[in-house]
């Protein structure tokens, strides 16, 4: 490098091409905050039982302890998008590492209910705010024909984290330890989020948006150094735009609307499709299935939550090549089926359906996480321009949590008081809809660059000749 550049990096603080970090292990680390998204979700369903036993939980104490989470993952979600704008991506996750760890010990050292539904309420706020940041600064990273495969390892992470705790759960439980070591390994992620975090660079997109174009110059070239001209003059003339619109209201202009009804109708579709009754219920849709033991039943909620990772590495390998709405479609269309199944094995009440509800099961998750899965996070973090990114991610988040806490609470009265077989058909009816909408509204932004993306809304929803 030419002398004169050196000094010029040296000046702004940038670094050197030669301390280069790849854009996966960049995303790797950001995906820390996936792996705690399902972790701090997932290891609530093993913990209750000890919970139970510690403070005495009757059935609506324990309905609290499971949705405390999911509360505060609403206000976390609708808090994310001021907060990245304001504080940056990678300061705002260097502070929710610290919310992660901090949560996780105090959780672990709760001597009563309140202050343990208190301490599940903070650590929501760190998974509710990661949901959307962690995308979002991925997108802003990632080169546009590896957008889709680095912003879903963040999905990857999630699964894995959601089977971990799992795992976790279950070794605790048989060496005879309760529920507090169970919640205290969480800090071990919030701690390598916090490090890994030091080290990665901030998002050039963000870095623009405050008008620091010398630091956003050397922050593209140290991540990708792809096309650099291109992708500033376009960063360029997206900020300059409009920029007196700057805010959600610039979301209900005609112009952004439709990505808004986008971002929320994947959000509200991906949790009405009922995925979080398989992910938080299964056990006892299991059981009621014939796996009499609990341990039978945790073990086929095991073998679920496996093929749930599996089928999201092949989500990782089809994204950028099959692209988004093939993805949406037929994963839409096969968890209707999948569903409907459900409904029929359970309408018939036979003796045995056991074998058959795991296969339907499996069916189902399998084409969630092809599709809804990955594909909403990825979409919630490129449709919207750079500067409402941030806010149009947080605001689908908020739509998706809230979606999630609905469907939550209602799902075993629901059972109640209209069966099994019409709960999981009325997710179907949902499964169709949501096919419906991906069909007419969602479009394929597969290799397509966020300033391209944005130029779709508009052109009134119309790809660049020139493109
Ligand atoms: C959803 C979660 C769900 C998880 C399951 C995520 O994309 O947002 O609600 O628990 O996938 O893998």
């Amino acid at each position: 490098m030419a002398f004169q550049e050196r000094e010029r990096r040296d000046a702004i603080g940038a670094p050197h091409p030669s301390r280069s970090l790849s854009v996966y292990f960049i995303a790797a680390v950001a995906s820390i905050g996936g792996l705690l998204f399902g972790y701090d979700t997932g290891v609530i369903s093993g913990a209750l039982l000890f919970l139970r036993q510690s403070f005495a939980l009757n059935a609506t104490t324990q309905e609290i302890a499971v949705s405390a989470v999911l509360v505060g993952a609403i206000i976390g979600s609708i808090l994310a998008g001021r907060l990245n704008d304001a504080l940056g991506r990678k300061k705002t996750l260097l502070l929710l590492a610290v919310i992660f760890t901090v949560g996780a010990l105090l959780t672990a050292i709760a001597p009563n209910l309140a202050f343990f539904l208190v301490c599940r309420v903070i650590v929501g706020l760190g998974i509710g705010a990661a949901a959307s940041v962690v995308p979002v600064y991925i997108s802003e990273i990632a080169p546009a024909r590896l957008r889709g495969r680095l912003v879903t390892f963040n999905q990857l992470a999630i699964t894995v984290g959601i089977a971990v705790s799992y795992w976790v759960d279950l070794a605790f439980a048989h060496a005879g330890l309760d529920w507090r070591p169970m919640f205290a390994s969480a800090a071990i992620a919030g701690i390598a989020l916090f490090l890994g975090m030091l080290i990665c660079p901030e998002s050039p997109r963000w870095l623009a948006s405050k008008g620091r174009w010398d630091e956003t110059r050397a922050m593209i070239e140290h991540i990708k150094g792809e096309q650099l001209e291109q992708e500033l003059a376009d960063i360029h003339r997206s900020l300059s735009e409009a920029r007196q619109q700057m805010g959600v209201r610039e979301l209900l202009t005609p112009r952004l609307r439709m990505a808004l009804i986008v971002g929320v109708g994947l959000a509200v579709f991906q949790q009405f499709v009922g995925i979080n009754t398989v992910i938080y219920y299964a056990p006892t849709i299991f059981q009621r299935a014939g796996f009499a033991s609990a341990s039978s039943a945790i073990l086929a909620t095991s073998v679920v939550g496996v093929a749930n990772v599996l089928a999201t590495i092949v989500a990782i390998l089809l994204v950028d090549r099959v692209g988004r709405r093939k993805l949406l479609l037929g994963g839409s269309l096969i968890m209707a089926l999948a569903l409907v199944m459900l409904g029929i094995i359970f309408a018939r009440n036979a003796a045995n359906i056991g074998s058959l509800t795991l296969i339907a099961f499996i069916v189902y998750i399998v084409a969630f996480a092809l599709s809804f899965g990955p594909v909403f996070w990825l979409m919630s973090a490129e449709i919207f321009p750079t500067r409402v990114r941030a806010i149009g991610a947080s605001i689908s988040s908020f739509a998706n949590w809230t979606a999630n806490f609905l469907v939550s609470i209602t799902f075993l009265s629901l059972i109640g008081a209209i069966g099994a077989p019409a709960t999981f058909w009325l997710f179907a009816c949902f499964g169709v809809l949501a096919f419906i909408f991906s069909w007419i509204l969602v479009p394929e932004t597969k290799g397509r660059s966020l300033e391209q993306i944005e130029r779709y809304w508009e052109n009134r929803r119309h790809w660049d000749k020139a493109a």
